[in-house]
This record gives C-alpha cells, sequence and structure tokens, in this order.
C-alpha cells in the first residue's frame, strides 16, 4: 500500500481516537453485541437529511415507539408521521414505514436488495451494511465526501461522485468498515465546521433548498396541524393562509400521506 494510503489512514484514525462522536445511540450495539439493521435503517433515514443533535432525541423516541420493523409495519401510517413530526421531510417516515412490511421476516444483507425498499438508494444501503454488518462496501455520503475533497481533490471543481468512490475504495479499511466509516464521518463534520462545505467542489452538489417561505414549510405546516386534529380544507385554509395550499393538499392526498374522511382531512 501506497504511503499516501497509509498517511491518510492515520490522519483519519487520528482524528477519530482524539475526537470521535463515541457516545451516538446508533453506534451503541445491542445486548448481544450486535448492531440491529432495522435500529441502522432507522437512524440512517433520519440522517439523511437531520442534523445529528436533531435526530438524537427523535431517534430515542421513535424506537421506543416502534422497537422492530414488525411492530412499525403494524402502526398506521398516520401514527409514524406523528412520531416524524418535527424532522422534516415527512416521505422519508412513509418510505421507512412502506420498507418496514417487507423486512419484518429477514433484513437484506446486500446493496441489490436494499435498494429495491423504498427511499433507499445505493449510499443509504452502503451505510446499512457497513454499520449493521460490518460489510467492507464502498458508498459516499456528505461528510465522507468532504473528507475526500479535501485531501485528494484539493482546488478542482465538478469532482465527480465516481472518481471520489474510487479512492473510497482504495482507502477503505476492510478490516475495520463500520469504524473506518464512523471515523471518515466524523472527521468530515469536524472539517465542514473548520475549512467549510467543500461539496460545493463536488458535481453532485445539491444544496438544502431553502426551508423559510418554501412549499416544504406549507407541507410540514399541514401534518403538524393535522396531527393534533383533522380538519376541512376550508378550516385549514384560515390557519394557513398561502395560495399553494391547494395543491400542496392534492399532492399530500395522492401520495397517501393524508386522507378524506368524510369532508375532513386527516392523517
Ligand atoms: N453514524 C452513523 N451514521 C451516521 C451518519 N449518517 N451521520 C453521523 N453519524 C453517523
Amino acid at each position: 500500500m501506497s504511503l499516501d494510503i497509509v498517511s491518510f489512514q492515520d490522519t483519519v484514525w487520528d482524528f477519530y481516537h482524539g475526537h470521535g462522536r463515541h457516545n451516538l445511540p446508533w453506534r451503541r450495539p445491542g445486548a448481544n453485541g450486535r448492531f440491529d439493521p432495522y435500529k441502522i435503517l432507522v437512524s440512517e433515514i433520519m440522517l439523511q437529511q437531520t442534523q445529528v443533535a436533531r435526530a438524537i432525541p427523535k431517534y430515542e423516541q421513535f424506537l421506543t415507539l416502534f422497537p422492530t420493523a414488525t411492530s412499525l409495519a403494524a402502526t398506521p401510517l398516520g401514527d409514524v408521521l406523528r412520531a416524524w413530526s418535527g424532522l422534516g421531510y415527512n416521505r422519508r417516515a412513509k418510505y421507512l414505514w412502506q420498507a418496514a412490511q417487507q423486512l419484518s421476516d429477514s433484513f437484506p444483507t446486500d446493496i441489490a436488495a436494499l435498494v429495491q425498499l423504498p427511499g433507499i438508494g445505493p449510499n443509504t444501503a452502503g451505510a446499512v451494511l457497513a454499520y449493521s454488518f460490518n460489510q467492507p462496501v464502498v458508498f459516499i455520503e456528505t461528510n465522507i465526501r468532504t473528507v475526500f475533497i479535501h485531501h485528494f481533490f484539493n482546488d478542482q471543481i465538478d469532482v465527480t461522485d465516481k472518481s471520489v468512490l474510487e479512492i473510497v475504495a482504495t482507502t477503505l479499511d476492510i478490516e475495520h468498515p463500520r469504524e473506518w466509516y464512523w471515523a471518515l464521518m466524523d472527521y468530515g463534520a469536524f472539517l465542514k465546521q473548520t475549512v467549510g462545505n467543500l461539496n460545493q467542489q463536488s458535481k453532485h452538489y445539491a444544496k438544502q433548498s431553502k426551508f423559510e417561505g418554501s412549499k416544504r414549510q406549507i407541507r410540514g405546516e399541514v401534518l403538524r396541524q393535522l396531527a393534533v386534529s383533522s380538519q376541512t380544507v376550508d378550516e385549514l385554509a384560515k390557519n394557513i393562509v398561502d395560495n399553494r395550499l391547494r395543491t400542496v393538499i392534492e399532492d399530500l392526498l395522492s401520495e397517501g400521506m393524508i386522507h378524506q374522511s368524510h369532508d375532513k382531512l386527516e392523517l
């Protein structure tokens, strides 16, 4: 192995041993010493678009309510959306709930099978396999991208994930993939705070759209209100004054996120 790779690995491991986030709830194995892939999946779906500090309490609450895929699958979607409330990007809750319907019997152990589940792309699938089963799979996410751009693509623009993934593969610690990816994520989160978001150099960088004044905000508000009690369209329109409200309601109805019962909308 070339010296560059070894010195890169040393940098990442040194950071992790000194400053890693060793206390995250999804990094604690169960009583049997194993990681429950369902719980890892819940954490990864939450962490796709929600920051660690906000995800922690929600993760704990969610798993208290739905400790297994079977219990999640048996719960009406409305109750799952209520538990998700506050995390945003609520479609994720529906995907997770749909995935749970298929996970009760067995959990897939390869990427091809995992990406068949709703809401799970190759990178989420890779993370789930590395963290659940310690599989030496290759994947990328925002913090990991930051690390590799910083070390290997400094000053370049339009860096493709394909070229980053090649280096993820050559530098992967195949003996300790689970911890290696934890270390990369923590080091990447640290770099973001210190050198800034290098994902702007990525060809695939998509900034999270602004929440304030967005359709996403109205969606969230509709779901938040219906989580408390069902309402007619007219009642909602009094509480949420925005000319996009009706489109948002139609979208939510057609996605199956909300339902109409008599004249009321409900989760
Ligand atoms: N630990 C495991 N997965 C993680 C993620 N996606 N973000 C931060 N820490 C993690």
